[in-house]
């Protein structure tokens, strides 16, 4: 039998003290690493608070902390739990009616908030929605092109006018709350979430962050604009692989400096609530794995609240709890004790209402952190004007203007042949391609539905696609459209303009697996196909890609006289035209303006944001005047299809 010896109490109580000494070493330099701020309080809004918070119950209190679904929840609920916000996610509408026009949105979100203040008088409901690229869950609504676009532009005044156009249409419909800008800074294009950013750029994501809220939230008193939304905090961008709600692993200088850069942007502008990520963090500077962001006190209390002065609300992701050790989604204390004040639990929200209420009793919850999770939620709520001005139309829901300059500014030109663009007034264009006339392809993820799927152009009534965009502007005797190449001979044309595109996807749903690799031609063989019937054919070929990411198509790019990384470009295909053909009224050609904030892949295992020797890096990008062309075709690897290195 071996007799384990037990450690002499003295190296013991050593150990203990080092370990602690360690710990409050590596606590101090995560918090240092951040930039201190100082609140800025208003007294009278506190004292409003604090009158207000002193005449709930405990009850009312935990009603304000929990945000159910709207498709779990009806008004008389509302009132008897006495609930404070609502949320509909993706594929989330009114009694579930896709084609639900603003005034019943409107509505309903009425008829939720009468419940709501007979529960808890003064006490106002905030309704949240994913509008991250116009009010993309609203039938009629103007799509903007993705971050990812808006990031080629680099252009904060148009992101600003975005977000006010988009605050216009969410309160149009009656609601209140935007979950966003995303302010990830990306690490590694096979997340699924990449288009959701503005690029690689901390600076540039800080900058365009900041416009974004500050577009979104203008006008929040008056009733125009809405709460806008930092997400996902923190390093939802840095996981490893790419992978969707994996782990970040960062020294606390780069969190703070690299994926913290949008948060200092979006507090300069006065953000009002930020949602934890899904993701976890390692300190890899020392060697501590923090796990889940929702339970993460010293990033979501000690960093955001207490070093950046954060007076606003933290709001946990879609059953974010349910992720964290011991909890499940009907039960997390230890969210909300890490600082979580809001928790989006969407169809569990009766028994997580009661646990939580229970656990409050109990003191597993300190009185405290409720009472300062509601202090939040009521400075927050009011600082929202709940009398809209906006009219409940399909008119205010439309910003299709603003809509076709983002587009033309997005658009980046990665090949071309001197003079092939602009498009004459004159040619006959062969157009191919099924993502040329179709909706779904041309917005992308989170649009009428979470993945952008399962819709057609019909429920896009306002939207223009690129084939109906040419043949507004050429006229439709010179467009034929033939969406896989096979039936016309392009010698026929003076060009072929040829569509490919990522089939539309969101989240881990659109995370290229560690067996798969970037090359477009191996994930869709059928825009392979379609470009191989066209190419060398007798007509040049004006090559279009709509991606939620940077994708290796240098095979696809050799068989095209120019090749256009057009993202995701939403509901105004007018836009696209707009480049691609000359003007109509003599005015000056505007070129490719669009630079990326991307680097595009010169491999199909250029997977990183700081790839080495990619094929255009970050702010590539050709202006379509350019003399001479690169004639040399770009290599191609002699394994199409390489399983990358992990
Ligand atoms: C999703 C996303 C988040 C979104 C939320 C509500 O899972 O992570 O960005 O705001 O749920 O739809």
């Amino acid at each position: 039998m071996t007799m384990t010896r037990k450690p002499p109490p003295l190296l013991l109580a050593a150990a203990l003290l080092l370990a602690t000494a360690t710990g409050a070493a590596e606590t101090d330099a995560v918090v240092q690493a951040w930039p201190a701020r100082k609140p800025q309080r208003d007294a009278a809004l506190e004292a409003r608070v604090e009158m207000a918070l002193k005449g709930l119950s405990l009850r009312q209190k935990i009603g304000q902390m929990t945000q159910p679904e709207i498709r779990a929840i009806t008004p008389d609920e509302v009132r008897e739990y006495a609930i404070g916000t609502v949320l509909n996610g993706g594929g989330g509408w009114p009694g579930q009616d896709r084609t639900a026009t603003p005034a019943q949105w409107r509505a309903v979100s009425e008829a939720y908030q009468a419940a709501a203040l007979q529960a808890t008088p003064g006490i106002p409901l905030i309704w949240g929605t994913d509008a991250v690229h116009g009010h993309n869950n609203v039938r009629g609504a103007t799509l903007f092109p993705h971050n990812i676009a808006l990031g080629a532009t680099r252009d904060a005044d148009l992101v600003r006018d975005i977000g006010r156009a988009t605050a216009r249409a969410v309160r149009a419909s009656g609601l209140h709350w935007a979950f966003a800008p995303t302010l990830a800074v990306v690490q590694d294009v096979r997340w699924g979430r990449t288009y959701e950013s503005f690029g690689v750029d901390p600076e540039l994501v800080k900058r365009l962050g900041r416009a974004s809220v500050e577009g979104l939230q203008e006008g929040l008193k008056e009733g125009r604009g809405v709460l806008a939304t930092a997400k996902h905090y923190v390093a939802d961008g840095g996981t490893r692989r790419g992978i969707d709600q994996g782990v970040s692993p960062t020294t606390p200088t780069e969190l703070a400096q690299v994926h913290g850069a949008g948060y200092l942007g979006a507090l300069d502008a006065g953000v009002l609530t930020v949602m934890a990520s899904f993701s976890s963090w390692t300190d890899s500077a020392a060697y501590v794995e923090h796990g889940k962001m929702h339970g993460n006190r010293l990033l979501l209390t000690g960093v955001l609240k207490e070093r950046l002065a954060f007076d606003g609300l933290v709001v946990s992701d879609w059953d974010g709890i349910g992720q964290l050790p011991g909890c499940s989604n009907e039960d997390c204390p230890a969210a909300i004790n890490a600082g979580i004040d809001i928790v989006m639990v969407p169809f569990h929200w009766k028994a997580f209402f009661n646990n939580t209420l229970r656990a409050a009793e109990q003191g597993r919850i300190p009185m405290a952190r409720i009472d300062d999770a509601v202090r939040r939620i009521l400075r927050v709520k009011f600082n929202v004007g709940m009398a809209s001005s906006v009219p409940a139309t399909v008119d205010a829901l439309q910003a299709p203007e603003l809509a076709r300059r983002a587009v033309r500014e997005s658009l980046v030109l990665l090949k071309h042949k001197p003079g092939l663009l602009p498009l004459k007034q004159t040619s006959r264009v062969l157009v191919v391609g099924a993502a040329a006339d179709s909706l779904a392809h041309q917005s992308g993820g989170w649009s009428m539905t979470w993945q952008g799927r399962d819709t057609s152009n019909t429920d896009y009534p306002q939207g223009t696609t690129l084939l109906a965009a040419l043949r507004q502007r050429l006229g439709t005797a010179q467009v034929v459209y033939d969406a896989d190449g096979s039936m016309h001979n392009p010698k026929d044309f003076d060009a072929v303009v040829a569509v490919l595109a990522e089939t539309p996807y969101a989240e881990g749903e659109g995370d290229v697996r560690i067996t798969e690799n970037l090359r477009h031609s191996h994930r869709h063989p059928q825009d392979a196909a379609v470009l191989q019937r066209v190419a060398g054919r007798g007509a040049p070929v004006v090559t279009l890609l709509y991606s939620g990411r940077p994708l290796y198509v240098s095979d696809l790019a050799n068989k095209s006289d120019a090749f256009i990384a057009a993202w995701q470009p939403g509901t105004e295909g007018m836009g696209l035209t707009d480049v691609l053909v000359a003007p109509a009224d003599g005015k000056p050609w505007p070129g490719f303006t669009g630079r990326l904030s991307f680097p595009w892949p010169a491999g199909p295992c250029q997977f990183s944001a700081h790839a080495a020797n990619p094929w255009w890096p970050v702010g590539g990008g050709l202006s379509g005047r350019e003399a001479r062309a690169d004639a040399k075709p770009l290599p191609e690897p002699a394994d199409p299809q390489p399983i990358c290195p992990l």
